[in-house]
């Protein structure tokens, strides 16, 4: 697409043309859907197998708004894909306590899969928590059993449910081959996001920056990105003169705008990147249709 562009140039205002990029959406509502459907498929063939469906645990502790939100799209989603489900809500708890409710879920046969909703209250250490999970129970991938086989390439790695499902979208967007070689940058360190998200794009040859809150000259970086992942949570952090033109940007931040609206981290960016994931409708849904294939296959892992 070209257009007229009024640029100073020598001194003098000339007419220019600019090449504008037919920007993509990515619909990751949709690819997470087709993932939902496969899923339901493999739950369906487990219970003809078993006897039983598949069946997570989830524990969510405190009054944490979001985290209630989530807890229950992902009971939705378990319904959605015939995935038996149980739901603990504890208004607050001990860490001594959830271990040992932890301690129980591991030694029950009939729970394959088992997830902690984070952030945890400021009195429960979330990296104990995590570790006391059994690996092969490991919904999340948290656990530094499936952090480290995820770091050391070993295939069976449960892994994280939003960088997973970040990859997915690009596997099924774009060609994984063409984005070797290609600097991707990350602006999020966190082991839900940047760190699992690092681990799986250095494993598809890409070369990976991750910034974060003390990195000096952010722009300076996501202006060089060909592959831009943004989770910030602040709306409008992304503008279109930050990026390189043409590149891939995931948006995985859910903010709410001064008109109370939900948002990402990017402001407008079409005419300059070449794909774009929307909020809501981008991450969100591919994360946890990511969950209900990590619980499948924690399912499988255990009896097979
Ligand atoms: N809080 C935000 N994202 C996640 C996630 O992927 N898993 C869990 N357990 N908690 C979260």
């Amino acid at each position: 697409m070209k257009t007229m562009n009024n640029k100073l140039i020598d001194g003098r205002r000339l007419q220019v043309p600019t090449l504008k990029i037919d920007t993509k959406i990515i619909d990751g509502k949709a690819i997470a859907e087709n993932v939902k459907l496969e899923v339901k498929q493999h739950a369906q063939r487990f219970a003809a197998q078993y006897g039983r469906k598949p069946h997570i645990a989830m524990i969510v502790i405190g009054r944490n708004p979001a985290s209630e939100i989530y807890v229950r799209n992902k009971n939705k989603d378990c319904e959605d894909c015939d995935i038996d489900q149980t739901t603990y809500k504890l208004p607050d708890t001990t860490q001594e306590r959830l271990e040992s409710l932890i301690h129980e879920l591991n030694a029950t046969e009939t729970v394959d899969a088992i997830l902690v909703q984070m952030p945890l209250p400021k009195n429960l250490d979330a990296k104990a928590i995590q570790n006391a999970i059994a690996w092969e129970k490991d919904a999340d991938g948290f656990g530094i059993e499936n952090t480290g086989k995820l770091w050391s390439g070993i295939t069976d790695a449960t892994c994280a449910c939003t960088p997973n499902g970040i990859r997915h979208m690009l596997h099924e967007c774009v060609s994984l081959e063409s984005l070797k070689g290609k600097h991707a940058v990350i602006v999020n360190r966190s082991n839900i996001v940047g760190k699992p998200m690092a681990a799986m794009l250095l494993d598809m040859d890409m070369t990976v920056t991750i910034c974060h809150s003390k990195t000096e000259n952010i722009k300076t970086y996501t202006k060089t990105a060909d592959l831009l992942i943004t989770a910030v949570g602040q709306p409008g952090f992304i503008k279109p003169e930050d990026i390189k033109p043409g590149a891939i940007v995931i948006d995985v931040s859910m903010n709410k705008d001064a008109h109370n609206k939900l948002c990402g981290d990017c402001e407008d960016l079409t005419g300059v990147a070449g794909y774009i994931t929307p909020v809501p409708g981008g991450v969100g849904p591919m994360t946890r249709a990511m969950l209900m294939q990590n619980i499948i296959s924690c399912a499988y892992k255990r009896l097979k």
